[in-house]
């Protein structure tokens, strides 16, 4: 009888333990189901195929909602996506989740591709160093008046660029000219550099780098990616030179605190604290950075540009708006802040724009840890993705999505938080977002002023292969206004 106790006192510990351990682990994300979806052989290729068909008419959105429906609203689902167990978020609590779980529960993740063109993942390079350059990258846009300062410079570039390319013309083609504006624009704000050769030697490079941040990595002489690595080489390059001619006027004493630019403040504070940069980890950082800053703002001027073709009543409005502003400055005066906050309207076509044409598709974090999501298991080293698409053509969050209209950014009913995000969130949130806006605006201002424009192709639109890009390069015929007509 003793020993028929003593089994099954023991048994019966046996069986709390085992549940104690079950309970436990049924709280943790251990036991719960991975998102609905497919990311094993043969179905993933054909997640990818579908997901490029789909980007190559501007329909990311119908690939997300397509799978929402699919899984029954589910708040995610996994995919196979960029070579990667890819897992998509699919709303705006979705976002901010990701968003403010930045260094908690996920870290930024970028696909190899992307880091073996920059040649960012070289081991010599600490986070510390990382971080420490993208504080200093950050001061320069956080210090107060720093948009002010850019202003008046960015506006000249804006207009030597018309006069050069534009003025004369009867037919332009959008897209490579915004990219050479951009890319004007941001050699200048990055290293204050004028000079046409270098930056007329640069910009296919530069074009040839970002082309390759989603090709695939086949390091073979003639691939896009070859061919990326090496533009990214004589492209830093050039930076090195650069920096090593910055760096000498620096220690002969040239006021480098004249000059505005990213470049020359990172030299003139390292110098100050003592500290030495190695000048080939600066000019990778400054290839990263020119390629994040030139690349966004071109897309989202050329289809600005196709918008405001296909909707001359919203183009009017701008116009009037500008050549207000215009109006009431004097001549030769240069643009100031002021004007740039009395672009409202402009503002809220910028802001359409990057609605339903967003330039960039979202980007990527990596599970720093097993987590819970909605029920599901995200597991460690899992990718996942805050995609632009899941809200921004969604009626949930966007009445009418498909209508371009500018007004629901001056109502005043409220945007749902977090639907609305071409630039990103959280700590990684683009640092550029306000300078991109300054320069888009500016070029509005003149281009408004100066053109009547109408498409070559009335049907072009715009594709990602896989940058957000017009399928034809948008060729416009220009029609100008003479300059007195709008001041009359
Ligand atoms: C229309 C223009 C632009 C758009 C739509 C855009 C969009 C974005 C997006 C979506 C991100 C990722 C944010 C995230 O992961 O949460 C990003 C990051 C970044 N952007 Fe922009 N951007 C634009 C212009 C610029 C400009 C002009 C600059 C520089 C002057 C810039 C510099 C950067 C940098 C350095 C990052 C990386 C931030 C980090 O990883 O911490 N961007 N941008």
């Amino acid at each position: 009888m003793e020993l028929l106790l003593l089994i099954l006192s023991t048994l019966l510990i046996l069986t709390l333990v085992c549940h104690f351990f079950y309970l436990n682990k049924q709280n943790g994300p251990e036991k719960l189901p991975l998102p609905p979806g497919h990311v094993s052989w043969p179905f993933k290729y054909f997640e990818t195929l579908d997901y490029l068909k789909k980007a190559k008419t501007d329909a990311i959105h119908e690939f997300i909602a397509e799978r929402v429906h699919k899984y029954k609203n589910s708040k995610c689902f996994k995919t196979y996506h960029i070579g990667q167990k890819m897992v998509f978020l699919t709303s705006a609590e979705g976002n901010k989740f990701l968003f403010s779980n930045d260094y908690k529960l996920v870290r930024s993740w970028w696909p190899d591709t992307f880091l073996k063109v920059l040649e960012n993942a070289g081991d010599e390079i600490t986070i510390e160093d990382v971080t420490r350059a993208r504080k200093q990258f950050l001061s320069f846009f956080n210090e107060p008046d720093a948009l002010a300062r850019h202003v008046a410079i960015t506006d000249q570039v804006v207009q030597d660029h018309f006069r050069r390319y534009w003025d004369g013309c009867n037919e332009v083609r959008v897209y490579p000219l915004a990219r050479k504006l951009t890319f004007d624009v941001s050699f200048r704000l990055l290293a204050d550099i004028r000079d046409r050769e270098i930056l007329d030697e640069s910009l296919p490079l530069m074009v040839q780098v970002v082309r390759a941040f989603f090709a695939l990595p086949i390091n073979f002489p003639g691939t896009t990616f070859n061919r990326a690595i090496k533009s990214s080489r004589k492209l830093r390059k050039i930076f090195v030179d650069i920096i090593k001619e910055r760096r000498s006027e620096l220690l002969e004493k040239k006021n480098l605190d004249e000059r505005n630019d990213i470049l020359s403040r990172i030299l003139v504070e390292n110098y100050k604290e003592g500290k030495d940069v190695d000048d080939v980890f600066l000019a990778k950082n400054l290839v990263a950075l020119l390629s994040a800053a030139f690349d966004n703002p071109s897309a989202t001027i050329t289809s600005i540009m196709k918008n405001l073709a296909d909707l001359p009543e919203i183009s009017e409005k701008v116009r009037k708006e500008q050549i207000e502003i215009a109006k009431s400055k004097a001549p030769g005066e240069p643009m100031s802040m002021k004007d740039i906050k009395k672009m409202t309207y402009s503002m809220s076509v910028i802001s359409e724009s990057l609605r339903l044409e967003p330039p960039a598709s979202g980007t990527f974090r990596e599970a720093i840890e097993d987590f819970n999501y909605e029920g599901f298991r995200i597991p460690k080293g899992w990718k996942v993705h805050w995609s632009i698409h899941a809200t921004n053509r969604n009626p949930e969050y966007f009445p009418s999505p498909e209508t371009f209209d500018p007004s629901r950014f001056e109502r005043n009913d409220p945007i749902v938080p977090y639907s609305y995000v071409p630039f990103g969130g959280g700590q990684h949130i683009c640092p550029g977002k306000d300078y991109a806006k300054l320069q888009i605006l500016l070029f509005m201002h003149h281009a408004v002023r100066k053109f009547k424009w109408e498409k070559v192709n009335p049907d072009e639109q715009m594709i990602r292969d896989p940058d957000l890009s017009p399928a034809k390069g948008l060729p416009v015929r220009l029609c100008p206004y003479a300059c007195d007509n709008e001041l009359a």
